[in-house]
């Protein structure tokens, strides 16, 4: 590979998208626009990244913070050729330069290393496509054999230009010798009075250097946003491709068109998910799972044969084979659910460690807790792990019954095989197969007489 300087465009105001927040930080499945480039670049490898920025420059900046990025501002846009000029002072001499567009978030990293290696001495790379609507970009002028001459601008362009249905989709590469020459005999003598990038490849042809186009796989890489219409037809796409990927790996979906993968998705073999379900982060999920309708999961590992049933939220939690979670069951961080657990409905653990065969089937909370094997949690269980200033542990041994509506007060230990009788609160070590009552004693009054309602009586 050549040793590569990547230029990310990101200056520009985005007007269209009426929004307080710059149009390269806009989301597009959970991660910014700038983000997906910034993310297909780094996946070459180490490189030098330049973004240069202008409107929303801090907040550009502040959401780009690493050392492997750097900054150059464009204070005024005076067009793609001045936004590249801005770089150039940082770029190396020995590098080849690709450039890229913050508002074009889909290129993909195997596309942007094919333009990077046609480049020489003597050729540039250009990524070009042919479009049934070519309204708006700039055609690629083609000479005799074929040969690119020349970028015109939609604005600048005759009526026989405007006939080209081949486009610049923006993204290009050359030696930083090349760009460093070349850059200062741009000028803004055309219809908007713009310094225009696409000038290099007329100023290239006149030094005898071969322009060479790359065609993307798919058009959504090369697709620009410039509202939020468009930001939401690129995502359907993005989707659509993402779910494609799966369905193609051995996952069905029940409608591939109400997916939403917003990160990394790893899945293996006769899965089922059913509609709406949201994934975002890193999620692995194991074999033979079904997940059921308008579920929400986030960093989180799932393994083989896990019934996750509808309207359940996991995040940052693991589950352990054959687990049964659902419906309406939140796990929160810190959840971790051996082979064989049940999760009812209406029930929320958070850093809670659940043994092999544990169950907590209805209505509980169960937090700061460790669970051996074969516990049972009746419905309407509430670890009290909060004393209103610091948290403390439920311990839970193998085979521990808890009875309904019971209080667990922390810290608290349930030895091996002991029994919490219903309603009971409790807040002392249960020993070893012993029963706790914690709870007033019934007494029946006999003859009660119910009260009436006022100025009734007589
Ligand atoms: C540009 C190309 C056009 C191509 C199209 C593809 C030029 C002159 N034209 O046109 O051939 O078909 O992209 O989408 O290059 N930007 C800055 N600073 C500036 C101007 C722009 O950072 O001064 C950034 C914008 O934020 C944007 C990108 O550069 O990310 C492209 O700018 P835009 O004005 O949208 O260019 P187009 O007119 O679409
Ligand atoms: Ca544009």
């Amino acid at each position: 590979m050549n040793k590569a300087n990547f230029v990310i465009l990101a200056a520009g105001k985005g007007t269209r998208m009426r929004s307080a927040m710059p149009k390269v930080l806009h989301k597009l499945a959970g991660r910014s626009m700038l983000g997906h480039v910034v993310d297909a670049v780094d996946s070459l490898g180490k490189a030098k990244k330049i973004i240069v920025t202008g409107h929303g420059a801090e907040q550009v900046e502040a959401a780009f913070q690493n050392n492997t990025t750097q900054f150059v501002q464009q204070a005024e846009q005076l067009g793609t050729g001045h936004a590249v000029q801005q770089a150039e002072p940082t770029l190396d001499d020995d590098a080849t330069v690709i450039v890229l567009y913050g508002d074009v978030p889909l290129i993909r990293a195997k596309t942007i290393e094919k333009i990077l290696d046609v480049v020489s001495s003597t050729t540039m790379g250009l990524l070009t496509i042919h479009l049934d609507d070519p309204q708006g970009y700039g055609r690629i002028v083609r000479g005799s054999g074929g040969v690119i001459e020349a970028i015109v601008e939609q604005k600048d362009a005759t009526s026989d230009e405007l006939s080209i249905t081949e486009v610049n989709t923006g993204v290009m590469s050359l030696k930083a010798e090349h760009l460093r020459a070349w850059l200062p005999k741009i000028t803004n003598n055309n219809a908007q009075g713009e310094y225009y990038l696409t000038d290099l490849i007329a100023i290239a042809r006149k030094h005898g250097v071969e322009i060479i186009s790359i065609n993307p796989e798919s058009a959504t890489e090369v697709e620009g946003v410039n509202n939020r219409v468009q930001l939401s037809q690129l995502e359907r796409a993005h989707q659509k491709q993402l779910a494609e990927a799966l369905m193609v790996s051995g996952t069905s979906l029940a409608d591939p068109e109400r997916f939403d993968q917003r990160g990394e998705l790893i899945a293996g073999t006769d899965n089922f998910i059913d509609v709406n379900c949201v994934f975002v982060g890193k999620v692995s999920i194991g074999s033979g799972v079904t997940i059921g309708p308008n579920c929400h999961i986030t960093d989180s590992v799932i393994g083989d044969g896990v019934q996750i049933l509808p309207n359940t939220i996991i995040e940052s939690s693991v589950v352990g084979d054959r687990a049964v979670i659902g419906p309406f069951a939140r796990l929160r961080p810190g959840t971790e659910l051996a082979s064989d657990t049940k999760i009812g409905n209406f029930v929320e653990t958070k850093k809670a460690l659940v043994g092999k065969g544990s169950k907590i089937n209805h209505l509980s909370y169960v937090g700061d807790a460790e669970l051996g094997e074969e516990v049972n949690i009746g419905a309407g269980t509430i670890t009290c792990n909060y004393d209103g200033v610091n948290k403390h542990k439920t311990s839970l041994a193998d085979k521990v019954f808890i009875g309904s509506n019971s209080t667990l007060v922390a810290p608290i230990n349930v030895d091996k095989g002991g029994f919490v009788a219903a309603g009971s609160t409790v807040t002392s070590k249960v020993p070893k197969d012993s029963l706790a009552v914690g709870r007033a004693k019934q007494r029946n009054i006999d003859g009660w007489k119910r009260p009436t309602k006022k100025g009734k009586e007589d």
